[in-house]
């Protein structure tokens, strides 16, 4: 996965929220790869989206991605939106963008024109196989490990079906120390996508009480809810998100299962999703944390540095 940019094969993936730029920098400078969130990076954050790019590059020279969250269901503003953080990005000068959900067929079509490589967030086979017509370069293999939105299926089974795809596979979901990650390679992946790990950070900007709750959480304690995004996401078992139960109740799980009606369903679970979770960036006393069962061997709040050096001892 040397075309991301990284030289130790660890991409820090997108995280609303958790992605502020100081986390995307330490783990670029540490010779990982960070990628922004652009929503994180300006409602959250608060940056102009140029401004947190160049702020991104005054703090590392090496190279980031950007992710670009596709939602078929979205309306034409997010998309015009998407489009103008697109522009920015590639008058910036970044050289890897990173899609998940949608079709990303336009996004692959104007990177090529620019020499950026895309890869895409894939939950299953028949997305991969389609990604790989669509001509992207590399398939992070979203497994049900994950934090965040969550795949259905181990790490073993994913990487064994796609067997014959000739990209490079990245596994996304469960990696919490060195050992995971050598696992992950012995497989036969090229390389790994983290977020839970990056969360308990110096770096990362989310309250000190979340970043204890990953070092002290065991991996029974993670639960899916399908009330962050109308799929299953992973998070810690805490009262907040016990309170109002972990499944929508029956009108948004008939909208869910209707063809037509389940973009309505996701837009209205995200948008009020997106309340909650930011609000756990910055109050303990909110308590929506989304992490994957990678927590059982995340020991220590570390530097994004040490994590990656602990990393890259192991593939030498
Ligand atoms: C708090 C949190 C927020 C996330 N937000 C996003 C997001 O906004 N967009 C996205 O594509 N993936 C998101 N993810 C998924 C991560 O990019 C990554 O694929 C995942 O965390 C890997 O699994 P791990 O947490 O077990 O390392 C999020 C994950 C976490 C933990």
């Amino acid at each position: 996965m040397e075309d991301t940019g990284a030289i130790v094969p660890v991409i820090c993936g997108p995280m609303y929220p958790g992605s502020n730029p100081e986390l995307i920098a330490a783990v670029s400078e540490a010779g990982g790869i960070g990628i922004v969130q652009p929503v994180s990076l300006t409602s959250l954050y608060k940056h102009d989206f140029r401004e947190g790019l160049r702020l991104i590059k005054k703090l590392t020279g090496k190279p980031f991605g950007v992710n670009f969250t596709i939602f078929g269901g979205a309306n034409k503003k997010y998309h015009e939106q998407m489009q103008k953080w697109m522009e920015i990005s590639i008058e910036e000068g970044v050289k890897f963008f990173l899609t998940s959900l949608g079709k990303p067929h336009e996004i692959v079509k104007i990177a090529k024109q620019h020499g950026i490589k895309v890869y895409h967030d894939v939950p299953n086979k028949k997305v991969a196989l389609d990604m790989v017509d669509a001509g992207v370069d590399g398939l992070n293999c979203i497994n049900w490990r994950g934090g965040g939105q969550t795949g259905s299926q181990s790490a073993e089974q994913f990487i064994e079906e796609l067997r014959d795809v000739q990209i490079p596979l990245i596994c996304a979901g469960g990696i919490g120390n060195a050992e995971d990650f050598q696992k992950a390679l012995e497989m036969g992946y090229a390389g790994v996508q983290m977020g839970t790990r990056f969360l308990a950070t110096k770096e990362c900007i989310i309250t000190n009480s979340y970043k204890q709750a990953i070092v002290d959480a065991k991996e029974e304690d993670i639960v899916w809810t399908n009330k962050v995004a109308g799929n299953n996401s992973s998070v810690i078992k805490t009262k907040d998100v016990m309170k109002g139960g972990l499944r929508t109740g029956p009108i948004i799980t008939y909208m869910l299962r209707h063809r037509k009606l389940k973009k309505y369903a996701r837009m209205y679970l995200m948008s009020k999703g997106l309340k909650n979770y930011s609000k756990t960036a910055f109050d303990d006393n909110v308590q929506f944390w989304q992490a994957g069962k990678g927590v059982g061997n995340i020991k220590s709040i570390e530097t994004a540095a040490d994590v990656i050096k602990e990393f890259a001892a192991v593939t030498v």
